[in-house]
């Protein structure tokens, strides 16, 4: 019953033998039937050799690739994406950062642009609750959390993991910087516990520190929309007709259409975008 020009062969001359039929089997039942989307099954991609075509390695996923992968898979497929683009005006929260970063740093703190987008993003969940929101496939219900959990993509040696910092609304600028780095430390070394990496309500991916203009983030289901954030740029910008050198923050809003409209998506970028040229409003201490 198997297709042998789906086969790969590792016997002379690229000839197929019983353990690369056994193997391809074990790999296709592993891999389980094609998941029915809306009644039709899911068009499979072609099982190519690439071996005919010139040398190759092979190497195994690594163990977060593989836990990871189908849950990127399970959202990509089930939730209705759409991503919004916006720019937020960082000039005074980057000079901010820069003055308070050496006495932070003195108390052991790494100030880093992303504290300040995770302040602004909290004070912009607690404006717009139904960000914070998950569908119950049950009931058909929207669950809003009254908690503020906020979940970051790291990236790590073995592949990309999400630790979770909780209750990031009682948390000023400072304490979400030490969680930051402490988390992202423990994601590196492999070392966050299950807990550390459940029950986030909304998600940061922030690649400013590498580059990129923008990019389109998969939102980690349940939750309903991922913040992209790219590199802030210095470029000129007029105001009140002149032309004025500003840094530039770029903003990825991937969010679940099910749940979340157009129009509210780009309220939701304009209150960042203002939460984050609010400087004093992002340092206030939280009561
Ligand atoms: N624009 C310009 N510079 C930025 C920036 C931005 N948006 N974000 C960070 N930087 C700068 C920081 O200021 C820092 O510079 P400094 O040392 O001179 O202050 C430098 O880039 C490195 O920052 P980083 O160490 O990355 O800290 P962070 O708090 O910004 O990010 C992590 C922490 C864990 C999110 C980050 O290290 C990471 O893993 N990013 C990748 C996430 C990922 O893979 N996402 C993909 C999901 S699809």
């Amino acid at each position: 019953g198997v297709d042998l020009s789906r086969v790969e062969g590792t016997g002379p001359k690229g000839r197929i033998l019983a353990d690369d039929v056994k193997a391809h089997v074990k790999r296709l039942l592993s891999a389980g039937p094609a998941a029915p989307v809306g009644g039709a099954s899911m068009p499979s991609v072609p099982d190519v050799d690439f071996a005919a075509f010139g040398p190759i390695e092979r190497r195994p996923l690594s163990r977060i690739q593989k836990i990871a992968g189908p849950r990127l898979h399970a959202s990509w497929v089930n939730v209705p994406h759409v991503t919004q683009f916006d720019e937020s005006d960082i000039t005074e929260m980057e000079a901010a950062r820069r003055r308070l970063k050496d006495e932070a740093e003195g108390r052991g703190i790494k100030l880093t642009p992303l504290a300040f987008v995770m302040r602004a993003c909290v004070q912009a969940l607690q404006a717009f609750p139904h960000f914070c929101s998950s569908l119950d496939p049950k009931s058909g219900e929207l669950v809003l959390k009254k908690y503020l959990h906020l979940g970051f993509a790291a990236d790590t040696p073995g592949g990309l993991v999400v630790p979770v910092l909780r209750d990031a609304d009682r948390k000023d600028v400072y304490e979400l910087a030490r969680e930051l780095a402490s988390l992202s430390e423990k994601a590196r070394a492999g070392k966050l516990t299950a807990e550390q990496m459940q029950g986030g309500c909304f998600t940061i991916s922030s690649l400013g520190g590498i580059g990129g203009t923008a990019f389109t983030p998969i939102i980690i289901a349940p939750v309903v929309a991922i913040l992209g954030v790219s590199r802030a740029v210095q470029r000129p910008v007029y105001q009140n007709d002149v032309l004025v050198p500003r840094l530039m923050l770029p903003l990825s809003l991937s969010y679940d259409h099910r749940v979340i409209d157009g129009a509210d998506a780009v309220r939701f970028t304009s209150f960042l975008g203002q939460a984050l040229a609010d400087v004093q409003g992002l340092l206030r201490a939280i009561p």
